[in-house]
């Protein structure tokens, strides 16, 4: 959410409960912009929570979206990466028949269809990806068996150079 506006990456958030409904005083805009056609219109550092549900694994290439995070996330600002865990062709699918109570043959075919898609990346592989995008990852927790989540508190990488006139001695 930057300053002053909101803005989602997810169109899936319009399926969900207005969250501004439970915000008195604030006033909520959705807007919805497709990251990988064009820049985001945040001001570079002016956005003080990303967040990213299950959208992440979308992405062909993840390194751009999270270059564009980086890019509008204030200094101390925080990045919120919940997405897919890869786990075993059998404990998906049991988790799909369990836990989403998915069965009969439709069901199946899009397990093995989504198998792919969701099991793309393992907790290592997420971490690596924040590190390599100069994301400095604070936390970690596992919700439930198939996703993790990443607390990003803010930008890594190389200082920023000394102001003029404050040359380190
Ligand atoms: C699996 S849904 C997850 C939705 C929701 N965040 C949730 O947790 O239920 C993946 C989402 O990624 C979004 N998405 C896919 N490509 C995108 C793009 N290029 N730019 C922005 N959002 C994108 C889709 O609109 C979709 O809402």
């Amino acid at each position: 959410m930057g300053r002053g506006s909101s803005c989602e990456i997810s169109a899936c958030v319009t399926r969900r409960r207005p969250y501004g409904q439970q915000l008195a005083g604030v006033k909520l805009t959705l807007e919805l912009h497709d990251v990988t056609a064009k820049p985001l219109p945040q001001a570079a550092g002016s956005v003080d929570l990303v967040s990213m549900s299950s959208v992440l694994h979308v992405f062909d290439e993840p390194l751009p979206v999270l270059a564009e995070i980086r890019r509008v996330l204030a200094p101390r600002g925080i990045f919120l990466l919940h997405d897919w865990i890869r786990q075993p062709l059998a404990t998906y699918l049991a988790y799909r028949r369990d836990e989403i109570k998915e069965t009969g043959p439709d069901a199946t075919r899009r397990a093995f269809r989504l198998f792919p898609v969701h099991n793309k990346y393992t907790p290592d592989d997420w971490r690596w990806l924040l590190a390599e995008a100069g994301l400095a990852l604070r936390d970690h927790t596992q919700l439930r068996a198939s996703h993790q989540i990443f607390v990003s508190g803010g930008l890594e990488g190389p200082p920023e150079p000394p102001a003029l006139g404050h040359a380190p001695a």
